[in-house]
């Protein structure tokens, strides 16, 4: 993984690793997203868009909400994360679910537009300009529509007992972060972003937190090794670094003394009255 690869700057690996990453992910934030949804408004008969969608976790639960009736469609710039996880959903659930493989900057058409209902998650965070971004998602919106954004507040994530390992992990992912221009405080700045694209503030928030209780199967590893790549090529961690760390991360925790505070998930929504932001 070059970032040539990455020619959008997205500092995270394309990799089927890294895409079951995300379902593990999913699964840990699954509750406060139904939450998030439901009280967002989102019902039977609905369409709803998925915007950066990677594997269709959210697209799943959207579909169970809204029902035959309803319409479900996901959008992601790479085309095999989406291929991967439209063909396994509609397997499993037995219905259809559209995906568009598009980059959502460039503005162009997205089928099943306008929506009920946009909703983003974990991907303001990794945007050079998270309000071009939020203003696209608000014009593939109908007039009434509701955004819904996810995003998380990295700098809150903790280690106990302090571990120089675990530190280092955490930092090659901020570190990452930041010398990519991305975003470590997306969570904190949901309702900042919707002012500055012009959008109500949020009319809905919640967050939540998760305490991991050490073991060998960690999502800090995971994240570190989808991280790392590009923080080699950005310099802050060297190869070297960047293969053994990893597996020295799972070996702290596989002794079972650590617990982790993963970084806060906050969630805000919007109705955008036109559509569109003013
Ligand atoms: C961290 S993943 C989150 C995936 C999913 N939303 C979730 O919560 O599991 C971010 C996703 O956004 C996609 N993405 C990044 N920039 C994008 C863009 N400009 N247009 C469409 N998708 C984009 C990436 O390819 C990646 O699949």
């Amino acid at each position: 993984m070059t970032q040539t690869e990455n020619s959008d700057g997205y500092v995270i690996a394309r990799t089927q690793s890294e895409y079951e990453r995300l379902k593990i992910q999913a699964k840990v934030w699954q509750g406060l997203t139904e939450r998030v949804l439901a009280a967002a408004g989102l019902e039977p008969g609905m369409s709803a868009l998925d915007a950066g969608c990677g594997p269709g976790e959210v697209m799943r639960l959207m579909g169970r909400m809204v029902g035959p009736e309803g319409q479900v469609t996901g959008v992601d710039i790479d085309p095999e994360v989406g291929a991967y996880g439209v063909t396994r959903l509609r397997e499993e659930e037995g219905r259809d679910f559209t995906f568009h493989a598009a980059n959502l900057l460039d503005g162009g058409l997205v089928p099943g537009a306008p929506f009920d209902l946009v909703y983003c998650r974990f991907v303001l965070m990794h945007m050079a300009d998270p309000v071009v971004m939020i203003r696209r998602l608000a014009e593939l919106l109908k007039p009434g529509g509701t955004l819904v954004v996810m995003d998380y507040i990295m700098d809150t994530m903790r280690a106990a007992p302090d571990d120089p390992v675990l530190e280092r992990g955490m930092q090659v992912l901020n570190e990452t972060l930041v010398a990519g221009g991305r975003w470590i405080d997306a969570g904190l700045r949901l309702g900042e972003w919707f002012d500055a694209a012009g959008l109500p503030m949020p009319m809905g928030a919640d967050m939540q937190g998760r305490y991991e209780v050490g073991s060998s199967n960690s999502m800090l590893a995971m994240a570190v090794k989808g991280f790392a790549p590009m923080g080699v090529e950005l310099g802050v961690l060297g190869a070297e670094e960047a293969a053994a760390l990893p597996g020295e991360i799972r070996a702290v925790l596989a002794k079972g003394k650590h617990c982790l505070h993963w970084p806060t998930v906050t969630a805000a929504w919007t109705r955008v009255g036109q559509g569109a932001p003013q």
